[in-house]
């Protein structure tokens, strides 16, 4: 790359991670009042991975970077910067960050924690497209992790059943921009959804106590069917958005990858981008909803399955608590 050309970033390498306890639709059956039918039907689940006992967020994030540095052939002392989307972190503080670059001895990182929920990942990936672009970083690791069990009420059946544990990385290097690499992204929030999901025990506003574990208040809450209204029209709306922006019809796109939160919001999605199956990419049955990892568990899956190939158009896009969401363009590059 000469001076004069202006850099961007392209992914170079994904890793994954998911903890080997599955918990199926059935096992759910003789936990709460739901049946397998039920779950599949109005969400496409089948079964989830969960985390053991002592493990949390940095493990599974740690597991992905470690799977992406063995592809890669990467010495983590070359790793400029961290970001781990998420929202459960192992504690408020340090980052989970902080620990993943111990873990890695990434001895020359910086890194932080990004709160987005779904979105994260997506925010998490725009933000170190930016770092790559100054010129001052040229290794940048964006992990999307969360440990959903550990939010979970297991006695509510409108939860429960919806969301896996799990961890994807990718890594961001520069390339010559407009041939390659992340070309475009629309990125939004809207905190008057705020009311529809959220977990608001433990924070600065009501701190624990005895009290705000008795009201199950260090829980996540939903309300579905309000979520499911916003998440439908704006994550198509958002996918649309890009796709136009850069005059992409339906038969550029390889591959669409939205977040993962329910089979019938990532149809309607493709739908509007007017796609078929095999421009989609769908994994929510065997992952449920991992929340920051499940664009880079898709991508990891995607590039396993060898559904892309350098040169690619994919459109990733997701919607998630805040209200945030968010759309991008990417000319796939060759993964390692
Ligand atoms: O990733 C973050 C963003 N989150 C999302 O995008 C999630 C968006 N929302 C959704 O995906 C859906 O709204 C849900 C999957 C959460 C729920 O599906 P729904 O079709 O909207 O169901 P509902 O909430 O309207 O509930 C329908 C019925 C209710 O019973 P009644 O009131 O009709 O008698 C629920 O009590 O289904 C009942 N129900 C269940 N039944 C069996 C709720 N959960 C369950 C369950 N098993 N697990």
């Amino acid at each position: 790359m000469s001076s004069q050309q202006r850099r961007t970033a392209k992914i170079t390498a994904i890793g994954k991670y998911l903890p080997d306890k599955i918990l199926s639709n059935f096992d759910l059956e003789k936990m709460v009042d739901t049946t397998d039918e039920w779950i599949w039907s109005r969400t496409g689940i089948r079964e989830r991975h969960l985390v053991r006992d002592g493990e949390a967020t940095s493990h599974m994030a740690t597991q992905a970077a470690l799977d992406l540095l063995r592809k890669r052939q990467l010495d983590p002392k070359k790793i400029d910067c961290i970001i781990v989307a998420t929202v459960t972190p192992d504690m408020f503080f340090p980052a989970t960050a902080c620990l993943v670059q111990n873990n890695l001895g990434a001895t020359r990182a910086w890194g932080f924690d990004l709160s987005a929920a779904c979105s994260g990942f997506l925010f998490a990936l725009d933000t170190g497209a930016r770092m790559i672009e100054s010129g001052q970083y040229s290794n940048v690791l964006v992990i999307g992790a969360d440990t959903m069990s550990a939010i979970l009420d297991y006695t509510d059946r409108a939860t429960c059943v919806l969301f896996g544990d799990g961890a994807g990385a990718v890594l961001l290097e520069p390339c010559e921009e407009g041939t390659e690499g992340i070309i475009d992204s629309i990125l939004r929030c809207d905190g008057s959804g705020a009311e529809y999901l959220y977990m608001e025990g433990g924070g600065s506003l009501l701190p624990p106590t005895a009290e705000t574990v008795a009201n199950k208040q260090h829980f996540l809450v939903q309300d579905g069917r309000a979520v499911f209204k916003y998440a439908v029209k704006w994550m198509a709306d958002i996918s649309a958005e890009v796709a136009e922006r850069n005059s992409l019809t339906s038969q550029d796109i390889r591959l669409f990858i939205p977040h993962q939160a329910n089979k019938r919001i990532i149809d309607a999605s493709a739908e509007r981008l007017g796609l078929t199956e095999d421009q989609l990419l769908s994994n929510i049955d065997r992952y449920a909803n991992t929340t920051a990892a499940t664009i880079p568990l898709g991508m990891a899956d995607a590039v396993e399955d060898g559904r892309l190939q350098p040169g690619d158009n994919v459109i990733l896009a997701a919607f998630g608590a805040g209200f945030t969401w968010g759309g991008m363009y990417i000319r796939w590059s060759k993964i390692h």
